[in-house]
Formats: structure tokens, C-alpha cells, sequence
């Protein structure tokens, strides 16, 4: 057995892809599965006890209960996932455990979700497509469901030009926007090159035509879009959202749209998820995706096995391939 940390568990908290299933299997340790829907609390405090590693995905609450569960042979949790805020990294890190994402192999699936929502609220396709599901009587007319043009030079505002925001935006300069964004925290691109030109927040959001958003969730971006910022934006603008939940008010966002302030919203995560606030579901400028971004097959064959590979390397006495 690798290691000498005395043949600690492997905890999978989800079952991953069938690829990435078999290299948890090929690490020849003892592999204590989850089901394909989500643990309890109850099952992730009962089932880590021993683990040497855990894989854990978004939907699992990794907190100082879970990392003092496990003991004191952990040393890895590995995040199927590119954000992380689900994870108390201070708490693994006062504790010797080294935490691990799984950046840049979903920037591509996750930057086509987003264009996909962003199409689907400026040409309100989902609305058209429950108008004919209604059975709804029509014929085509000049002034019918009309919505955004994007190749009109329209304005999309990208919030955090990292890894996703900058492939947002060079499918959307495909497209003919215009592109604004803000800086992101973590990486420097040439936005010149890459025709973008860079814009305070407050800015950004008068000016945008479409505000995407594409931070992670920290105490520094909860909420970042609320009442003022929403109130900043076009009362045409539309609000697209497959970062986190938590980065917009839901509470102010609702008021906003109902009351005309932003034209729409598409949005694939929601601040409690998997609840979505009913008030969303009845209004008709409002596209919604449960949590698709990265629902790419190979992408999520793609996170399932980077994941795999920082436990190998970490258990191998590696540095871990892409440590938060
Ligand atoms: C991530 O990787 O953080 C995404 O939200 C997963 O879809």
C-alpha cells in the first residue's frame, strides 16, 4: 500500500464517471463510495472516518465537522469542481490537508452554457418555445416576440475576466458584441489583444447590454450584484448567471424584475440550490438551467479524473497537479 499513512479510505462522496470511477479503483486503496445522488450529513460524517482522501463534489459541505471526522490520516480533499466555496479551505489548510480544484477543463462548456442562456433571453427562445406548447394561436407578424439583437453591435458586460470570462467572450465576439469586462482577481490576460476593453464594475453595468457573471463566490463577491448594482443596469439589460447564486441577491433581483428595472435574467445557479425561488418560475423574461454549466460528457469525464489525479499525486508524495 503507497503511503505509509496506514491505508487510510478513499472517500467518494458521488459516483463519478465510469473513467474516473476506475482510477479511483486503480489508486489500490480501499474505495468507500457514494451513490449517485447526494450524502446526508449523516452519511459524509460517517463514511469519511479514516479517509486518507476525499473526493467531494459542489453539493458537499466540507467543514471543519467533515475534516475532523475523517482524522488525522487525511490529506487531500479533492473539489470536482472549478469554484470551491463549498470548502473550508482555512480549515484544511490549519490541518495539514491540501484542497484541490479543477480549473480550465471546464472554461469551454461552460463559456457555451453561457451563450446559450445569453441567446435564449435575447431571442426569449424558451418563451417562444411554451408559447407553441400552449398551443397558443399565431401567425408570424412584423412585431412579434421580438428581442435582442446581439450582432448589433450590442454590449456584453463580462464580470471576472478569468479562465471562463475570456471564453465567453471570444465566442461572443463570434457573435459581433461588443465586449466590456472587469479585470479578474487571479489572472492577467491582455484584454487589448483580445479586443475587450476593461471597465469598472459601475461602469460596466450602465453600459452592458448583457451582464455575464464569472467570479467565484467569496465573502468579497456575495451579493456583488444587489440592489444598487442592479439598479445601475439598462431597465433592457439582461442578467446572465453561471457562476454562483450567491454572487447576485436573489431578493433584489426578483424586486428588479418585476418591477421592469433589468429586462431578463438567465440564470443557472441560484443562491440555495437546488431551490429556486417560485417567484422565479412565473415570470416569462427569466431562463432558467439547473446548474448545467459544466454538463459537458467529456468535461465531466474531464473534472471527474482531474480530480482523481491530484489523489494520486498527493498520495504519491507529488505536488498536487491544481491546488486552490
Ligand atoms: C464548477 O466547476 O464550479 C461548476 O460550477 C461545476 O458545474
Amino acid at each position: 500500500m503507497a503511503g505509509g499513512d496506514g491505508g487510510g479510505t478513499v472517500y467518494v462522496t458521488r459516483l463519478l464517471t465510469d473513467d474516473a470511477m476506475a482510477a479511483v479503483a486503480a489508486l489500490g486503496r480501499p474505495v468507500v463510495a457514494g451513490r449517485e445522488e447526494p450524502p446526508t450529513r449523516e452519511d459524509v460524517l460517517r463514511d469519511v472516518a479514516g479517509a486518507v482522501a476525499v473526493v467531494a463534489t459542489l453539493t458537499d459541505r466540507v467543514d471543519a465537522a467533515v475534516l475532523d471526522a475523517a482524522g488525522p490520516g487525511l490529506r487531500v480533499v479533492a473539489n470536482v469542481a472549478v469554484g470551491y466555496d463549498n470548502v473550508d479551505v482555512a480549515a484544511a489548510r490549519a490541518r495539514g490537508v491540501v484542497v484541490t480544484n479543477t480549473p480550465g477543463v471546464l472554461d469551454d462548456a461552460t463559456a457555451d452554457l453561457t451563450m446559450g442562456l445569453v441567446l435564449a433571453a435575447a431571442r426569449r427562445i424558451p418563451e417562444g418555445d411554451r408559447f407553441l406548447r400552449r398551443g397558443t394561436p399565431w401567425v408570424w407578424g412584423p412585431r412579434m416576440m421580438t428581442g435582442l439583437d446581439l450582432s448589433a453591435g450590442a454590449t456584453l458586460g463580462i464580470v471576472g475576466y478569468g479562465r471562463i470570462g475570456r471564453a465567453v467572450a471570444r465566442r461572443a465576439r463570434g457573435f459581433g458584441m461588443r465586449l466590456l469586462a472587469t479585470p479578474s482577481r487571479s489572472r492577467v490576460y491582455d484584454a487589448d489583444a483580445d479586443g475587450v476593453r476593461f471597465a469598472e464594475l459601475d461602469d460596466l453595468l450602465a453600459e452592458a447590454d448583457v451582464v455575464t457573471l464569472h467570479v467565484p463566490l467569496t465573502d468579497a463577491t456575495r451579493h456583488l450584484i444587489g440592489a444598487a448594482a442592479l439598479a445601475r443596469m439598462k431597465p433592457t439589460a439582461l442578467l446572465v448567471n453561471t457562476a454562483r447564486g450567491g454572487v447576485v441577491d436573489t431578493e433584489a433581483m426578483v424586486e428588479a424584475l418585476r418591477a421592469g428595472r433589468i429586462g431578463g435574467a438567465a440564470l443557472d445557479v441560484f443562491e440555495d440550490e437546488p431551490h429556486v425561488d417560485p417567484r422565479l418560475l412565473e415570470l416569462e423574461q427569466v431562463v432558467l438551467t439547473p446548474h448545467l454549466g459544466s454538463a459537458g460528457d467529456r468535461t465531466r469525464s474531464a473534472m471527474c479524473l482531474l480530480a482523481v489525479r491530484n489523489v494520486a499525486a498527493v498520495l504519491a508524495g507529488d505536488p498536487p497537479l491544481t491546488p486552490v
